[in-house]
């Protein structure tokens, strides 16, 4: 017997104008079912599933075999195709059936912890930990081929623009992208330690230097930081830096390749150029510098209507320089009861507000701070957020960033109860002029982007003048449907102008020697003008297809608790490769002590 039948189709492959054929397919059971003399086989591969059937014009002993066979068996079968007498419209090849005439059995199978079906609502840990189970779902084997063809596009478009791929190294000094490092322990250097890249941002650049013109790689990044829906501590990016270029060039780079991405992958023409808009302005009109522009409910400031009003919560807030802002959510009246504004309210805390102050505009005007406003005030400050009979108007007073925070959050939100977040709409956006700076929680002034990007030139000023928050970056991000999908910038490539960055950002001479001697050397060599941009490839591939997590399209991604649930990483390492990278574990110390 062969220990291997040569396939001629894979299993999604089959049509009625193939009828007649001899054929041989290759797969998994997917269900197997005896009925009276025949027996039914689903085959399975990545592309799709045929219906096999064993009939009794088959040798008895190969009927035998057949009823035998149990789910996620693999066989190799050899058969003819017949056009079928019930078709399933459900299935590309529900016209037909192939009647086998000899099947192989490759190796049986164990009842697998998990159901082979799209969509199984299995809890998410079980899934990741039988991810190889998990991916022969033909809905996670679609995510994977599209997420090549993406990539595949990416390459393809860079490499016509004169773009060269080059690979920059894993085990590297740290990067200042802000997240915390993967450290990996030196066995020749005991003591010291490689950083895993956050990004290979230092290298590209040193590449611009190099006279490589057009870099870009297609690059895992590592970063230690809490995880989310659209966060992973390994993830990859789609990245890119080019010399001579200014911030027009790169975006228009951008919107070149992703026209054609929308339109060769999704079947979808969007319009360049994409709006712009400014940090500044994301955030008055969405409370976000991610905006999501599918839907309205923009954001209104009061704080002149109430800055001399009776409730204590508005003016202080004022008082203490922050403002008073409202959106208005469409026929939001009734759909938001006492209990889900209770809900929202609880919510909202989250993003640092006390409360939500919110306005119903029904037959009559009710709120909750109806005690300390007239009902013309009330309609006032519902006609400043252009609200309509049927409406609900929430307010948040606090510091700026919290009011901002939380009504981007709730505006999201109540669109999304509203149903208006179309999956099918893809609104891009660039949001340009980013602050240069902003302060951490200890008031210490750090990079928005990193302490490489280029100070709008024309505002140098600020760096001596005092007004030092308010000077802006040529840095852009891209923005798809609220989600940050890249961002860049134009970089510094002048020695002087890098050296005062980190005067100001409070980096000492010897710490920039230590950190970044390398990079700053390499500058005093000739380096051109340039400007790069790094787009998250695993949040670009979960938005074109409508997933959300980027758990959904990484073959094998780490669990919210940054484990991998197949491997079991991390692990316990042992005593004799502790001693040969240096190392000792606090708590051994501690037992010897
Ligand atoms: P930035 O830090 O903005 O820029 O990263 C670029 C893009 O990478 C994606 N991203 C992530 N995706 C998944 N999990 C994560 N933990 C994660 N962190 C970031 C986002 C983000 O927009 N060197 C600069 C780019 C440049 O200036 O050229 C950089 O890394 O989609």
């Amino acid at each position: 017997m062969a220990s291997l039948w040569k396939r001629t189709h894979m299993c999604g492959e089959l049509r009625l104008a193939d009828e007649g054929k001899e054929v041989v397919l290759n797969g998994w059971v997917a269900k197997a079912r005896s009925l009276g003399g025949l027996v039914f086989v689903d085959l399975r591969d990545k592309t799709g599933i045929t219906q096999i059937t064993f009939n009794e014009d088959i040798p008895q002993e190969l009927m035998e075999r057949a009823k035998a066979l149990r789910s996620e068996y693999v066989i190799g079968v050899r058969g003819i195709v017949r056009e079928r007498s019930s078709k399933n419209d459900h299935l590309p090849t529900g016209e037909i059936e192939v009647f086998a005439t000899d099947f192989i059995l490759y190796s049986e199978a164990d009842t697998p912890p998990i159901y082979i079906k799209d969509d199984d609502p299995v809890d998410e840990n079980l899934r990741l930990k039988y991810r190889y189970l998990d991916l022969r779902k033909q809905k996670m084997q679609r995510n994977l081929t599209f997420r090549h063809k993406v990539t595949k596009l990416v390459r393809d478009y860079f490499d016509e623009n004169g773009f060269t791929e080059v690979e920059t190294p894993m085990l590297i000094k740290p990067t200042p992208e802000g997240a915390r490092d993967y450290l990996v322990p030196s066995r020749l250097h005991h003591g010291s330690f490689y950083a895993l890249p956050q990004s290979p941002q230092m290298f590209k650049q040193l590449l611009m230097v190099a006279g490589t013109d057009r870099y870009m790689q297609i690059v895992k990044c590592f970063r230690d930081e809490d995880l989310r829906a659209d966060r992973q501590p390994e993830f990859t990016q789609i990245d890119l830096e080019m010399s001579f270029a200014d911030a027009d060039d790169v975006i228009a780079m951008q919107e070149g390749l992703l026209k054609r991405i929308m339109k060769e992958l999704k079947g979808i023409d969007v319009e360049t150029p994409f709006p712009r808009l400014t940090y500044k302005e994301a955030m008055e009109r969405y409370g976000s510098d991610k905006p999501d522009t599918r839907f309205g409910i923009e954001l209104h400031d009061i704080s002149s209507l109430v800055k001399d009003c009776e409730f204590k919560v508005f003016t202080d807030a004022l008082a203490n320089g922050g403002d008073v802002r409202a959106i208005a959510v469409p026929n939001g009246a009734a759909l938001y009861s006492r209990k889900k504004i209770d809900k929202l309210t609880k919510e909202a805390k989250h993003y640092g507000a006390n409360g939500l102050v919110w306005i119903k505009l029904e037959d009559e005007v009710t709120s909750s701070v109806s005690k300390f406003f007239t009902e013309e005030e009330l309609l006032a400050i519902a006609e400043a957020t252009e609200a309509k009979k049927g409406d609900i108007v929430f307010v948040v007073a606090d510091k700026s960033k919290v009011v901002f925070d939380t009504l981007g959050w709730l505006r999201r939100h109540c669109a999304d109860d509203l149903g208006l977040l179309d999956p099918n709409q893809f609104n891009f956006l660039w949001v340009v002029d980013f602050p240069m700076f902003e302060e951490d929680e200890e008031g210490r002034l750090k990079a928005m982007h990193h302490p490489f990007t280029q100070p709008k030139l024309d505002e140098l000023d600020k760096l001596d003048n005092g007004d030092i928050l308010s000077l802006n970056a040529d840095a852009y991000d891209i923005v798809l449907n609220g989600v940050e999908l890249g961002g860049g910038s134009i970089r510094i490539h002048d020695r002087k102008l890098q050296a005062k960055m980190f005067e100001v950002l409070g980096i000492s001479g010897e710490e920039q020697k230590e950190k970044f001697g390398f990079f700053i050397e390499a500058f005093r060599y000739g380096a051109p003008p340039h400007a790069g941009l790094a787009y998250g490839l695993d949040r670009m591939v979960m938005l074109l297809l409508g997933e959300s997590s980027i758990r959904e399209v990484i073959a094998f991604p780490k669990n919210q608790n940054a484990e991998c649930p197949v491997s079991e990483a991390p692990g316990p390492a042992g005593r004799e490769q502790l001693e040969e990278l240096g190392l000792s574990l606090i708590e051994e110390e501690h037992e010897n002590e």
